[in-house]
């Protein structure tokens, strides 16, 4: 056992534990931050998706103490009831979620996205989300959503 530290959407949290749990366990059993999804657990599905220090990973795949004194970011963090980030409005407008397991991990991927690329092509989006499976084959609306809200946060709201 050991003493993990680690900063979780802006809060500094301490949570003991074994030297093969992982995040994913850590934000949902331990956090009870539930946004990250128990897809596969085998990083296939990227419904776990989270940012490690900016960097889009699988909470399933990660050793929760190989990521010792880092930030991570989950859904929860990007916006709130009443202040969403541009990509959960989009998502809800766009009716991009169907039964909706695979949206959180969906849009952290796609805030990874635009971080590093604030005008993406339909391609670079698709490249970009092809880790991330939906069940309910939601993909056009998906894609709609975060093409939506890439022009939004680039000044060009009306283009889409
Ligand atoms: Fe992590 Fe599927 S649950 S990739
Ligand atoms: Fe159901 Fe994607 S909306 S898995």
């Amino acid at each position: 056992m050991a003493l993990l530290r680690i900063k979780v959407n802006g809060r500094q949290r301490e949570v003991v534990v074994e030297a093969t749990t992982s995040l994913l366990t850590v934000l949902r059993e331990r956090l009870y931050i539930t946004s990250p999804k128990a897809g596969c657990e085998s990083g296939d599905c990227g419904a776990c998706s989270v940012l490690i220090d900016g960097q889009l990973r699988r909470a399933c795949l990660t050793n929760a103490l190989s990521i010792q004194g880092s930030e991570v970011t989950t859904l929860e963090g990007l916006g709130e009831p009443g202040d969403l980030h541009p990509l959960q409005r989009q998502f809800y407008e766009k009716s991009a979620p169907q039964c909706g397991f695979c949206t959180p991990g969906m849009i952290v991927a796609a805030k990874a996205l635009l971080d590093k690329n604030p005008t993406p092509t339909e391609l670079e989006i698709k490249e970009a989300l092809s880790g991330n499976l939906c069940r309910c084959a939601g993909y056009p609306n998906i894609i709609k959503a975060v093409r939506a809200a890439a022009a939004e946060m680039s000044g060009r709201g009306g283009e889409e």
